[in-house]
């Protein structure tokens, strides 16, 4: 079977609250090679292959998304380059770029496994991708990612530099963690030309004895300790994702803060995420999911049951999550693992 091409857009996505819906987030597996802390618990139970969706059949879904007014595409996780056979997912999506219909294909990785995918990735028209990282110290990293090795993820970043991709370093502010790093992650991206982004850690997946509260570093003190060694110059430019972002006068470089807990972005979302099994979740925050998989696999040939699955799910897009830490019980929690939809 061929997979459709993307035709021009029929009628935009537009949710409840009117925001166009341009951004679709794909989880091509629930599985990674780390298992951080804040992420996964260390004994994961993953989804049986049989129930993920193809290649070809994820093709098909986001390829409909695209269709219908999808200009932006990341690819997630767990981690995306584990997924056997991703290349010829890529490798698909390559067509909306040449198309026009796409304006990025970007992907967000442990950078694990980026010496072999680097160049294979940056061929078929990616150009920038989003490496999770919360320590520079060896011993560190092997302690929050149970599992990862720090030498691998910079040989990985090194590989993706090589390649001419541009890198945004994601990192989760952990309190106690990685506070006494703020310089040194700061420092060890401007010396890449790499621009840093830093996340509160949101009460995602239930983590056993972890308290979230203690993990918990608000990015409003975060920001307080770099404008008292660099002057903040605050930016209007997005990326098209919820950061807002910051120059530092002295080196140059670009610092984004992603603020679920301290300032709730979600009147401008643009997204919406669909995992390796057909799921369609309408916020990161909230537990309504729509499913696809049925529509896809029960009228194969028809675009218009999927199509019409899909802005029925858009109209049920929720307002926005409802994270809190600042209660004596934590509000909005989700049981579901954050590897479960990418982040
Ligand atoms: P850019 O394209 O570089 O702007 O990326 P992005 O911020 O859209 O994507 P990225 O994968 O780097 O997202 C970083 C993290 O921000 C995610 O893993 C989530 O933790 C968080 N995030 C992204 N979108 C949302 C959202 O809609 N709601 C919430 N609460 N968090 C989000
Ligand atoms: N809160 C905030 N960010 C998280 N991530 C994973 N779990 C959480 C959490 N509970 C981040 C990862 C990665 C992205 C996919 O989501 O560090 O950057
Ligand atoms: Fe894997 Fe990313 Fe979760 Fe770490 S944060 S366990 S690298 S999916």
């Amino acid at each position: 079977m061929n997979a459709p091409l993307a035709m021009p857009v029929a009628a935009p996505l537009v949710d409840p609250f009117r925001r166009s819906v341009s951004y679709l987030r794909v989880s091509v597996t629930d599985r990674c090679d780390f298992r951080c802390s804040y992420c996964m618990a260390e004994n994961m139970t993953f989804l049986p292959k049989k129930d993920l969706l193809t290649l070809e059949e994820l093709d098909i879904l986001s390829s409909a998304f695209i269709r219908l007014g999808v200009q932006k595409l990341r690819i997630t996780g767990g981690e995306p380059l584990v997924r056997r056979g991703i290349m010829t997912y890529f490798e698909a999506m390559a067509r909306h770029l040449d198309s026009g219909a796409l304006d990025e294909l970007t992907l967000t990785t442990n950078a694990s496994q980026l010496t072999r995918f680097a160049a294979p990735l940056a061929e078929v028209g990616v150009r920038r991708i989003n490496v999770s990282l919360d320590t520079l110290q060896p011993e560190k990293f092997a302690r929050i990612t149970r599992w990862g090795r720090f030498d691998q993820v910079q040989r990985g970043i090194d590989a993706a530099l090589a390649a001419g991709l541009r890198v945004k370093i994601n990192t989760v502010a952990l309190k106690g963690f990685n506070e006494d790093e703020l310089f040194d992650l700061t420092a060890w991206c401007a010396a890449r030309d790499m621009d840093l982004t830093f996340i509160e850690v949101m009460p995602m997946g239930d983590l056993g004895a972890e308290d979230r509260r203690d993990q918990y570093w608000p990015l409003k003190d975060l920001r307080a300790r770099l404008a008292g060694r660099f002057t903040l110059i605050d930016l209007d430019e997005s990326s098209g994702g919820p950061a807002r972002y910051v120059r530092l006068q002295e080196t140059g470089q670009k610092i984004g803060f992603i603020t679920p807990l301290t300032h709730n972005f979600c009147e401008s979302c643009n997204r919406v995420r669909l995992t390796c099994t057909g799921e369609l979740f309408m916020c990161l925050g909230q537990e309504d999911c729509a499913d696809l998989r049925a529509p896809l696999r029960n009228a194969p040939g028809d675009p218009e049951a999927l199509e019409s699955a899909i802005r029925a799910a858009i109209a049920r897009k929720p307002k926005g999550h409802d994270f809190d830490y600042s209660r004596q019980e934590i509000a909005g929690e989700m049981s579901r693992h954050m590897s479960h939809t990418g982040g």
